[in-house]
Order: structure tokens, then C-alpha cells, then sequence
């Protein structure tokens, strides 16, 4: 006799509960990944801040605790093997765990594509793309033998589409392989109890994305990008949180290789 899953799964809202898990989010002093930081600490998980920016980080990390959160902030530079390790160690050092993996570090610029220096290229696949497969490595490493685990790393709308009318082939690229790194790794990792996920924003108001629009083209940029969104606005970072939740908790279980795109309906035009 088969089992009714229906009636024998725990309630539904409990699913997305993340008490007594640990979680790490890597760009989680500012923007999304604070943002981040906070569902999760929200949702009852122990969150480590990792960052560049350390001040800004704990920072966080004490909005974390006061919300009840245990919350440690970290410094790394994720483009570094060393520093991504020693961050994972860190990890386990504090908590002896590690349930959730944020992979969220990422920069942005606008170069047209025969004016790009290849250094400008090697920047933004070293920051976007190497440090996501550092650090999906460092966490499966450790995630593999404790059981399993899940990780979810931040790529963009730009994966899967080519923005307009701003020039930045070579942020697409870096995100078109983050999209890619993630299935091949979700595929790798699923018989070994580890699901990777990908969250694929539009267009979110944060410090990133403001720098930009105070360029003389990012002036002109924000109207055309709303005639563009079915919704005419930008994301919130508020936007994003839910489907963090429901990607890292028991209410995924099934759900691996997947991207969220939450885009304002950008991508259906
Ligand atoms: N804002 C958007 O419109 C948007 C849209 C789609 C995807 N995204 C992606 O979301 C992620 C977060 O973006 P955001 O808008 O919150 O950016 P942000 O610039 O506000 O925050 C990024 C954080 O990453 C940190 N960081 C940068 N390089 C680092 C390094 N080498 N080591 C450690 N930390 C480092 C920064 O200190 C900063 O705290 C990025 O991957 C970005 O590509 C953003």
C-alpha cells in the first residue's frame, strides 16, 4: 500500500520553518544579500555574514541578533581559495554544521563588447563565476559527508536574456554560467543529498544598481527599463525573500537544477 504524502507530511507551514539549521550568505553586508541574511534569520536559522566588508557585515550580523538570530559576520574575498576555505572552516569552527549554502557575491559594470579591456572581463568571470564554484566546492566538501544540504546561488534575469539598452556582455556571461554551474552541479550532487538552485532576479534597487543610474546613461536608463517590466517598477530586496525560503527549507525537497526568476515579468516580453 502506498502512503498519502497529503496526509502524512508535516504541516505546510512548518515545512518552511529553518529552525536549528545553519546557513551562511557570502555578499551579505548590503543588498540582497542582507536581505537574504535576514529571511533566513527570520525563518529560525543561525546565519554567518561573509563579506569583503566586515564592518558593514557585522553590522548585520547584529540586526540578525537583535531579531533573536545567533548570527556570526566573517571577512572573505570569494575570488580567493584560501579565504573561501578558511570561511567554510570558520563556519563549522562556530556552529559544527553547515545546512544552507548562499552563494551572492556579484559586481556589475556596462562596457560595450569592442571596448572592453580583457582585464575588465577577467574581473567579472573571476568575481561572478569562479567564486561561486569556490565556494559551492568548499560547502558540498563539507555538506556531502554531514548528509546533504542546500545551496542556492544568486545569478540574474541576465542569464537568460541579454539587457537593453546598456552594454554588459560580459556580466551575462558570467551569470549565464553561473545559471549553468548550478544544474551541472545539481545533477552531480542530487544522489548525494546536496540541491543546487539558482534565484535569477530583474532589476533590484540596491547599492549595485544605484551606483550605476547615477551615471550619465544610467539616467537615461531607469524609463526605458520600466517600459520594458509588465510590472513598471523595480524589485524591492524584500521581493526576493520568499523564494529564498522555499528553495533552502523542507518545502523543496524535490526541487533541484531550478532557477527562480523574479523579474517583474521582464523575461515573458
Ligand atoms: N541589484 C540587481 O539589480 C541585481 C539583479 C540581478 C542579480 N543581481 C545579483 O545579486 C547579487 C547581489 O547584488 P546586490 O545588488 O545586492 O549587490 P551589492 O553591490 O549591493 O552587494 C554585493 C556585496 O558583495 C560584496 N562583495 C563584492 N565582491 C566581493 C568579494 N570578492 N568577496 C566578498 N564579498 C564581495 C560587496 O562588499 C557587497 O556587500 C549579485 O550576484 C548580483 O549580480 C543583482
Amino acid at each position: 500500500m502506498t502512503t498519502d504524502s497529503v496526509l502524512s507530511a508535516p504541516n505546510i507551514i512548518d515545512r518552511f520553518r529553518l529552525n536549528g539549521d545553519v546557513a551562511l550568505v557570502t555578499g551579505a553586508a548590503q543588498g540582497i544579500g542582507r536581505g537574504f541574511a535576514h529571511a533566513l534569520a527570520e525563518a529560525g536559522a543561525s546565519v554567518v555574514v561573509a563579506d569583503q566588508k566586515l564592518e558593514l557585515a557585522s553590522v548585520v550580523a547584529k540586526e540578525l541578533e537583535a531579531k533573536g538570530a545567533k548570527s556570526v559576520a566573517l571577512e572573505v574575498d570569494v575570488t580567493s581559495e584560501a579565504s573561501v576555505e578558511s570561511m567554510v572552516k570558520a563556519v563549522i569552527n562556530n556552529f559544527g554544521k553547515l545546512d544552507i549554502g548562499v552563494n551572492n557575491v556579484g559586481i556589475g559594470q556596462w562596457l560595450d563588447g569592442e571596448d572592453m579591456p580583457y582585464a575588465d572581463w577577467l574581473r567579472m568571470i573571476d568575481v561572478n563565476l569562479n567564486s561561486v564554484f569556490l565556494c559551492c566546492k568548499a560547502e558540498a566538501r563539507v555538506m556531502i559527508p554531514a548528509g546533504g544540504g542546500a545551496i542556492v546561488n544568486t545569478a540574474s534575469m541576465s542569464a537568460s536574456i541579454s539587457n537593453t539598452p546598456q552594454n554588459q556582455a560580459h556580466y551575462n556571461a558570467s551569470k549565464a554560467g553561473v545559471l549553468h554551474l548550478s544544474r551541472s552541479l545539481a545533477g552531480e550532487w542530487a544522489p548525494k543529498g546536496v540541491r543546487v538552485n539558482t534565484i535569477s532576479p530583474g532589476y533590484t534597487r540596491t547599492a549595485l544598481v544605484a551606483d550605476l543610474l547615477e551615471t550619465p546613461i544610467g539616467k537615461e536608463l531607469l524609463p526605458k527599463w520600466l517600459a520594458l517590466t509588465p510590472m513598471a517598477r523595480m524589485a524591492e530586496v524584500s521581493d526576493l525573500q520568499g523564494a529564498l525560503i522555499y528553495l533552502v527549507s523542507k518545502a523543496s525537497p524535490f526541487t533541484t537544477g531550478s532557477d527562480l526568476v523574479i523579474d517583474g515579468g521582464y523575461m515573458v516580453w
